[in-house]
């Protein structure tokens, strides 16, 4: 099952719920660019410079979990899970992710382990479009930049940060545009995916929506 969409639309949460409901594996293929982008920065690289960027992600110590309800994200065997969701790694993960060779090198890692188990959650941007476009379901979950806007506000403040929402509205469309028109897979639908608005949905009707369409497409079975 792909699961493709910017970010604030809920999709993680989402996407590892339906993954449980329905006894699949999941994987978060933005937690790799982000793990990606930690490296890169870590070697002090400088983040415009593509040549130097693909030349600093070649042969990336990356491993990450595929249980949907625990998170396993590890660069050279450290937990970076809590690192790669901080501030300096989401402001330069655009640019990171719109270098063709990083994206080839985690395309084939995520095509490898999106194929591993025989029910898998993959979820990211160019999921149905690029990394397994044989997917059995197509999901493109999206929402108005205002609503992103405010959920990722809202989040931000229970973590304790600032409530700064045209701040976060800026940097919303900010990341939607470079995701969008970048050369390499840029973000959008594919044509066989069933797109969803979850700006005036619930958490849970969402998951409904989802857990139905997996399993009327992915075998009687589940
Ligand atoms: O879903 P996220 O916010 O953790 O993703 C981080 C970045 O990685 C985001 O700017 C888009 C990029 N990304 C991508 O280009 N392709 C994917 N399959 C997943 C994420």
């Amino acid at each position: 099952m792909a699961i493709d969409g910017p970010s604030g639309t809920g999709k993680s949460s989402v996407s590892r719920q339906v993954a449980h409901r329905i006894g699949a594996g999941y994987l978060d293929t933005g937690a790799m660019y982000r793990v990606a982008t930690l490296h890169v920065l870590r070697g002090a690289v400088d983040t415009t410079d593509p040549v130097a960027v693909a030349h600093a992600v070649r042969g990336l110590p990356v491993s990450v979990g595929s249980d949907a309800l625990v998170e396993e994200i590890l660069l050279n065997g450290e937990d970076v899970s809590a690192e790669i969701r901080g501030d300096a790694v989401t402001a330069a993960v655009s640019a990171v992710s719109a270098v063709p060779e990083v994206r080839a090198a985690l395309v084939e890692v995520q095509r490898a382990l999106g194929r591993a188990r025989e029910r898998m959650v993959v979820e990211g941007r160019d999921i149905g479009t690029v990394v397994l476009p044989d997917a059995d379901v197509k999901v493109f979950l999206t929402a108005t930049a205002e609503a992103r806007a405010h959920r990722r506000n809202r989040q931000n403040v229970s973590a304790g940060g600032a409530d700064d929402y045209a701040a976060v509205l800026e940097s919303v469309r900010r990341r939607d545009h470079l995701d969008s028109t970048r050369v390499a897979s840029p973000l959008r639908p594919a044509d066989d995916a069933r797109v969803v608005d979850t700006s005036d949905l619930g958490f849970d009707d969402v998951v409904q929506l989802l857990t139905e369409l997996a399993r009327e497409n992915m075998g009687a079975a589940l």
